[in-house]
């Protein structure tokens, strides 16, 4: 198959199109993962996913403090294990100074190119403290020696939806970001951004949190599962189109295990936030968009919503959205998404990138 580490490494010094320019790189740095985007020396594009944590641990022989990153140090490390962007942005310098740490561990292992031109996928939230922390870590990283740009998360994430280039850059349309820690929702005319809105209060960590809670009622308090665990539940099992019951097995702490089904936890949790999601959509961004400008309200609201992030991986979550947003709105509005919602940011971003390459903006 063509997921060929060797076939990967060669392309750092692709011989047919020798020449100067910077490589064009998108990257979305995630709460919950961090996704890069690299062209891989054939036309296509290589891409980098990793959960976005670290753990250090020191060198049994040097005594040298190491660095862990992604699944790996979630998995060998789960007593230690920090998610650096837990909240979406780094919180403060220490913060800032992890994600760094995580994230040159990631280009790093990765060969990511220094002689880049980059372009980040950037979360919409009126945090100025977290913005700036963000921003330290990018300047400082040892990618983007050509050029870095930042772009709305939520237009990056879009593209990909919206053609084989950058269409929706020439587009009007609204776009719906179903993240970890905020639901965002835009308009977005020729790449402006119009009625910027965001809530922490529908969240995919809310949706883990949910499940954890449900799976404690549903087992009679047997099972006490942690947030990771009903993360997992949830991006494994949680699907509107062909749901199945699944079963798990814990260990007691006095010794043996337990084994148990969960029938309804996982749906009844994304049920209820697909009706949250709507509400917020139907009842406080777009009523926001009309009121400050109808016409683009008008125009966008005849093509399809985009929605992008990673809960829009779950299957059947675009046409339940779709259906119950149409409802509420008592008019029909169709819906869309990029074909990997949880790489279209980077994706997105890196298509960007090569338009500025393309200009010679560097
Ligand atoms: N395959 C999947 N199925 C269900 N949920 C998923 C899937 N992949 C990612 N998610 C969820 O999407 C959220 C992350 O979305 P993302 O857009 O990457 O967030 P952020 O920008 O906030 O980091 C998390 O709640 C994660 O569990
Ligand atoms: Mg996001």
């Amino acid at each position: 198959m063509s997921e060929d580490d060797d076939a990967e490494s060669e392309t750092a010094d692709d011989g047919d199109t020798a020449t100067d320019e910077p490589t064009p790189v998108g990257v979305k740095l995630g709460s919950t993962r961090t996704v890069i985007a690299i062209p891989d020396g054939s036309g296509g594009l290589r891409t980098v996913k990793t959960l976005t944590c670290l753990a250090t641990y020191e060198d049994a022989i040097t005594g040298e403090e190491r660095v862990l990153y992604g699944e790996e140090a979630a998995r060998e490390y789960p007593d230690r294990v920090q998610y650096t962007l837990r909240s979406g942005l780094p919180e403060d310098e220490d913060r800032a100074e992890l994600t760094a740490t995580f994230f040159e561990s990631v280009i790093e292992a990765n060969d990511v190119p220094e002689d880049s031109a980059v372009v980040y996928a950037i979360p919409t939230i009126d945090n100025e403290e977290g913005l700036a922390n963000l921003e330290s870590v990018i300047e400082g990283s040892s990618i983007g020696e050509a050029l870095i740009r930042s772009y709305p998360e939520s237009l990056c994430g879009a593209v990909p939806a919206l053609g084989d280039e950058l269409e929706a850059v020439d587009d009007i349309f609204v776009t719906v970001n179903l993240g970890s820690t905020n639901l965002e929702a835009a308009a977005y005319r020729r790449g402006e951004q119009l009625a910027p809105f965001t809530t922490g209060a529908v969240t995919g960590n809310e949706v883990d949190r949910m499940i954890a809670n449900y799976v404690e009622e549903e087992t009679q308090g047997r099972v006490n599962i942690d947030t990771t665990t009903a993360r997992e539940y949830k991006e494994e099992h949680a699907d509107f189109v062909d749901f199945e019951p699944f079963t798990d097995i814990i260990q007691q702490p006095g010794g043996g295990s337990h084994e148990f089904t969960i029938e309804r936890s996982v749906m009844d949790a994304v049920d209820e936030y697909v009706d949250e999601a709507v509400e917020e959509i139907a009842n406080a961004f777009l009523p926001e968009l009309a009121n400050d400008y109808i016409k683009v309200y008008q125009l966008a609201l005849d093509q399809p919503i985009v929605l992008t992030g990673g809960m829009t991986c779950i299957p059947g979550i675009v046409e339940e959205f779709e259906e119950r947003l149409s409802e509420e709105l008592q008019r029909d509005v169709e819906a869309v998404a990029p074909d990997d919602p949880s790489l279209s940011a980077a994706v997105g971003a890196q298509r960007i990138a090569e338009r500025l390459v393309d200009a010679d903006a560097y």
